[in-house]
């Protein structure tokens, strides 16, 4: 299966995964879509005519004004459901306050300390309506950019939905980012108000949210108000006049607000996300198709039932937030849990812990998080009952094989299906995954897109490739959850997304297409390296690695090389009980060359007690590029979650050298 083919555009694949695990005849019985046969019709169906589908698909939704045309294309600019009117906000909470689940659980919140709050939807929609008319009062229009900078509590949601009800354009940033980020964020959408915190919870420590905001408020002229919720009560700096209390505003506020009817073209929010190099980009959705994708991509992927609690680990800066904590679970009525803290607090099975005690039903969360898990050892897991669990998730990166098997084996107990989801802060919702009734699965892959989503693996000249040839993963025809652009920057998104191959949509990522269909991601193509003229996506090498016992965690890249023009560089990060020694070293290099071939045997490997990832969790190669070439790390590292990562790098890379030259 190794096609070792270079023209333009391929790259070669190496890993070879054979195990396969089929959807329990029970949990199908009961999904949403309950075989590959049901599966392939509706995909078929919706391939010949994706409008047609769309359609069918957003008039499960309410509309205050039916759409006159499903989509208006202008390459690369698409509008959808084009003369709707809609608010989804209307449709994530005012449907559900209007039949019996005005009762039902819309949050359950547990806070880094153990504080428990629960909101129905009754009660959601009374916070949410009255924090419009706060919103309202203090100036904020229709059209308006509203940021929003906080740690996982419930006002976060309540700050998010009430943006959406009235039309304003909500842009949440990170909790996590510094004053900079936090400046640049709000200067480059030109918001108007800012909603914030006076500090945020992270373990056990308090993060003082208002002095970054204070610091980030020197340069951002365009702000004329502060909403600061009470999450710690700690000594701030208050600026009379622009600062406010959340509670003294809310506690004024009525709790009667129509929600605004939107045309489906409005735009909903901002999410910025870093480029490879320079600013980040501003991506921009809009209402109606967002909501038809997010909505139905979570009903069909996350199988929900009435009676589920689905948890998803990710934070609400990111999209994983946007569309599957806060939107996606909503619009379907669902019961979510929210937690405010970190994995490992107070230790380790936190979040074992949190499932258990909750009865979690549905768990979604980060191959980094799993690699984490599985560092920190088994015992953590075992002594927790997991029994509720029934679906499990994964998005952000590949998910290498091993970790894949560890998820089934002590989080699912090998009776979970797992999806792998696939998709990116521009397709706003889900574009790749297995349906859990439906799909057979494969530990490593997202496997084959959702129905009316058609993506492909082509070269350069977008032609198709063949099975297992890798190339790049595009998107052929305009989904309704695309982003529009972004923002304040058309030609970036006509260059980033619609340049690189002719009238298709590019997503920065190398993947394949096996046999069967199904698409592997190899990472981004940025990340290729090209090893004696073959081109090798780095998910695979890395996924080799760690398959071996010892090993939790690499990241492999490349640097120059006179004999072979570039030589792999493997990052490891070993399982807690082993020790990175010469004869590791040696057994990591033949494992490699066992399971892919002597061609991706690194020429280095490092022992790496950490890997420098972004604040979401993804390694960043490039900086270990730059370390492995030039010992010297120059590129942007706005995003990097942890400086002394790079520091304690930099000291095993003097040892290493000498010994890696042996
Ligand atoms: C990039 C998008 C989508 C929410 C979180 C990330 C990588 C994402 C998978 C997956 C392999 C994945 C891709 C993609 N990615 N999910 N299941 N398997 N790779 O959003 O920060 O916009 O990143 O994450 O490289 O392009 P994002």
């Amino acid at each position: 299966m190794c096609h070792m083919a270079n023209t333009e555009g391929s790259i070669s694949s190496v890993l070879s995964e054979k195990r396969m695990f089929h959807p329990n005849p029970e949990f199908s019985e009961s999904a949403t879509v309950k075989s590959m046969s049901e599966y392939e019709r509706l995909y078929h169906s919706a391939e010949e005519d994706p409008l047609k589908y769309w359609a069918s698909i957003a008039s499960n939704f309410h509309w205050f004004k039916k759409w006159d045309t499903v989509m208006e294309w202008n390459e690369p600019h698409s509008k959808w459901f084009v003369g709707g009117e809609t608010n989804l906000c209307y449709n994530a909470i005012d449907v559900h306050v209007n039949t019996w689940r005005k009762n039902k659980a819309a949050i359950i919140w547990e806070g880094e300390e153990g504080e428990q709050l629960t909101l129905t939807y009754l009660q959601l929609h009374r916070e949410v309506s009255k924090f419009a008319n706060v919103l309202k009062r203090r100036g904020v229009e229709k059209g308006d950019r509203v940021a929003i900078y906080m740690g996982m509590t419930p006002e976060l949601v309540i700050a998010v939905l009430a943006c959406a009800r009235i039309g304003a354009v909500h842009n949440v940033i990170f909790g996590g980012f510094s004053a900079n980020a936090v400046a640049e964020r709000i200067n480059d959408s030109h918001a108007k108000m800012l909603v914030t915190a006076d500090g945020a919870v992270r373990r056990g420590k308090t993060v003082n949210l208002k002095d970054v905001v204070d610091e980030a408020l020197v340069e951002t002229p365009s702000i004329q108000n502060v909403i600061v919720h009470q999450r710690t009560k700690q000594d701030i700096h208050f600026q009379d006049g622009r600062d406010h209390w959340w509670h003294d505003l809310m506690g004024l506020a009525s709790e009667y607000c129509p929600a605004e009817s939107l045309d489906s073209e409005h735009p909903l929010f901002i999410l910025y996300t870093s480029g490879s190099t320079g600013k980040p980009k501003g991506i921009l959705h809009t209402t109606g198709g967002y909501m038809t994708h997010a909505g139905n991509s979570f009903k069909h992927v996350f199988d929900i039932k009435e009676q589920d609690i689905y948890w998803c680990s990710a934070d609400v800066g990111w999209i994983t937030g946007h569309s599957y904590i806060i939107y996606g679970p909503l619009i379907n009525g669902a019961t979510v849990l929210l937690y405010e803290g970190a994995p490992n607090y107070p230790q380790w099975d936190r979040f074992w812990d949190m499932i258990q005690r909750h009865k979690v039903t549905i768990f979604y969360t980060a191959p980094t998080a799993i690699r984490a898990f599985i560092r920190a050892g088994d015992e953590w897991v075992t002594k927790h009952d997991l029994s509720s669990l029934r679906l499990l998730g994964t998005v952000g990166e590949p998910i290498n094989p091993e970790a894949w098997m560890w998820y089934h084996k002590f989080i699912g107990k090998e009776k979970c299906p797992i999806v792998d989801t696939w998709w990116q802060t521009e397709t706003g919702g889900i574009m790749i995954s297995p349906l859990p009734g439906a799909t057979p699965t494969k530990p490593g892959t997202a496997t084959r897109p959702l129905p009316g989503i058609l993506v492909d693996v082509v070269h350069k000249d977008g032609t198709s490739c063949k099975p297992n040839e890798g190339g790049f993963l595009v998107v052929k025809h305009p989904w309704p959850s695309m982003l529009r652009t972004i923002y304040g920057d058309d030609e970036r998104y006509k260059k980033t997304y619609w340049s690189e191959v002719d009238g298709m949509y590019f997503t920065g990522d190398g993947a394949r297409k096996d046999e069967d269909g199904y698409i592997w991601i190899m990472g981004r193509v940025d990340d290729v390296v090209n090893i004696s003229g073959h081109r090798l996506g780095t998910s695979e090498v890395e996924s080799a690695l760690v398959s071996h016992d010892a090993v939790a965690e690499a990241a492999v890249v490349s640097r120059p090389d006179d004999l072979k023009g570039n030589a792999l560089v493997a990052f490891v990060t070993l399982k807690e009980e082993f020790e990175g020694d010469q004869k590791l070293r040696v057994e990591l290099r033949d494992h490699v060359s066992k399971e892919i071939g002597p061609i991706a045997k690194p020429d280095d490997i490092r022992w790496a007690e950490a890997l420098p990832k972004t604040r979401s969790g993804k390694i960043m190669r490039r900086l270990l590029r730059e370390m492995a070439t030039s010992k010297e790390v120059k590129g942007d590292m706005t995003t990097l979650e942890d400086f002394s990562v790079l520091e304690k790098l930099r000291q095993e890379e003097e040892k290493s050298h000498e010994e890696n030259s042996k």
